[in-house]
């Protein structure tokens, strides 16, 4: 497609095709663009707008996935960062992954309670910073089969994840605070040159030798940027192994999705974007961590990501032994169960304009609103500023159909039980003529003139 084509008609060509995307797959930005089709197009790969809508369809609709921080901190407790924020010595670090020693098939419990949260793909850490590897490895003793775990835990992983009928994805960290050449290689080319071909050689066996992958997630590129870590050709040979891959930012390349971390902020206009979480304040098993997030929140941060267009990647840190902290349990039980009955609001919604209440939350699919009421007002509720003419509204867990009567400003829900009929949220499906829009400053506006 792209032979005998110049560089400007080709980039015109894929900025069409972007504009036919679907709403779940926006334009891509002219520079997003640029970029990805300078690295696929000069390697003669199939590009690019089309190729990644058809990619990553699916991790669109998915919209909730876990993320789980495992490696041999998990044995001391003390957060995934305690090699560099307690300066622990690399001999006495090592010491960790002789006494990591999970039960069998620990992951099975962790692809089972992603599947009953209601998530649809897992990225697990095959490499944290602490540069143990958890999977089989020709480039070090420092990994599962070669240390206390005796085995190779990224196998059972994908073969968890895959028995629970979830996508698979990995992270991996680029940062490595446990090789010899890790931070000199930022000014010796020699240890470059090594540390690169040390990183690719992971990446190719990931890539290699556990079937199908669904997502690399790269993390901390420190102390190189994308020429040093030769990232260019990192990704290539990465699509040519795993044609269907999705691949995020985080080597310093644009790919194919954002991932702001312990936020929620909305990647620029059509750029897919992935909010990952912690659900207490640590990513990696701290026994002392009690700062959980209630369900209430987890669900109302998963719509903020689908109400902007986005993921959301919430984060458990299993112990050592492998057994998942008893409250992430109960928390992602709790949220599973809502999801059962209110999912279909959640899954493959498409950016929603409405946004302004201080007591619930919108989401959207083609015409339909859901309000998500987290502070159950009463016996009535307002969407302010609606200026879409309603159809009908309805209870979405039971199906009861509920009174409404719309007014110029509001939209008045009526007859609603006392007490909230669904916990820890409530969601009223509203049926639209048309795409539902919020006119927000209607209201100020119209209640003003009246006054003067
Ligand atoms: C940060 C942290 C790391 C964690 C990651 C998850 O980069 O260094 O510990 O794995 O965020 O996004």
């Amino acid at each position: 497609m792209m032979t005998g084509m110049s560089r400007r008609d080709a980039l015109k060509l894929l900025a069409a095709g972007g504009a036919a995307a679907t709403t779940t797959v926006n334009a891509e930005s002219a520079e997003f663009v640029e970029n990805t089709y300078s690295l696929r197009a000069q390697r003669g790969l199939r590009s690019t707008v089309e190729d990644r809508e058809r990619r990553m369809q699916w991790w669109h609709d998915a919209r909730f996935g876990m993320f789980i921080h495992w490696g041999s901190y998990s044995v001391l407790g003390r957060h995934e960062w305690a090699m560099e924020n307690e300066a622990i010595p690399i001999a006495e670090y090592e010491q960790l992954a002789k006494q990591f020693t999970p039960k069998p098939n620990a992951a099975r419990e962790f692809a089972r309670l992603a599947r009953r949260a209601g998530q649809k793909y897992v990225v697990m850490t095959t490499k944290h910073h602490e540069g143990f590897c958890l999977f089989d490895t020709k480039t070090t003793s420092y990994c599962a089969p070669k240390q206390g775990p005796g085995r190779d835990l990224v196998r059972e992983y994908v073969d968890a994840v895959r028995a629970e009928g979830l996508r698979v994805g990995f992270y991996y960290s680029l940062m490595d605070w446990h090789h010899p050449d890790g931070a000199i290689c930022a000014r010796d080319e020699a240890a470059r040159k090594r540390f690169v071909e040390y990183i690719h050689t992971h990446v190719r066996e990931l890539m290699t030798n556990y079937g199908k992958v669904d997502i690399l997630w790269y993390d901390v590129a420190w102390p190189l940027d994308a020429k040093g870590w030769e990232s260019e050709r990192m990704n290539e040979m990465v699509f040519s192994l795993q044609p269907d891959i999705i691949v995020n930012n985080r080597d310093k390349l644009d790919g194919d999705f954002s991932t702001p971390e312990q936020q929620i902020t909305a990647a620029a206009q059509g750029r897919a974007w992935e909010s990952c979480m912690t659900l207490n304040g640590s990513w990696g098993y701290q026994a002392a961590d009690d700062d959980w997030k209630t369900p209430k929140q987890v669900i109302r941060n998963l719509m903020s990501c689908s109400r902007d267009g986005g993921n959301y990647l919430l984060n458990i840190g299993p112990r050592g032994d492998g057994s998942v902290p008893e409250e992430s349990v109960r928390i992602f039980e709790t949220v599973g169960a809502w999801m059962e009955r209110n999912g279909a609001t959640i899954y493959a919604s498409e950016p929603c304009q409405p946004r302004r209440s201080a007591y619930a939350m919108f989401t959207r699919k083609g015409s339909t609103l859901y309000m998500h009421i987290h502070a159950w007002p009463g016996e009535s509720a307002v969407v302010t500023g609606m200026v879409t003419p309603v159809k009908s509204a309805r209870l979405f867990a039971s199906g009861q159909t509920v009174r409404f009567k719309q007014e110029k400003l509001r939209l008045v829900v009526t007859g609603l039980p006392k007490q909230a009929p669904d916990r820890p949220l409530t969601t009223i499906a509203i049926e639209c003529d048309g795409e539902p829009k919020q006119d927000n400053i209607l209201v100020r506006n119209e209640h003003a003139r009246r006054t003067v």
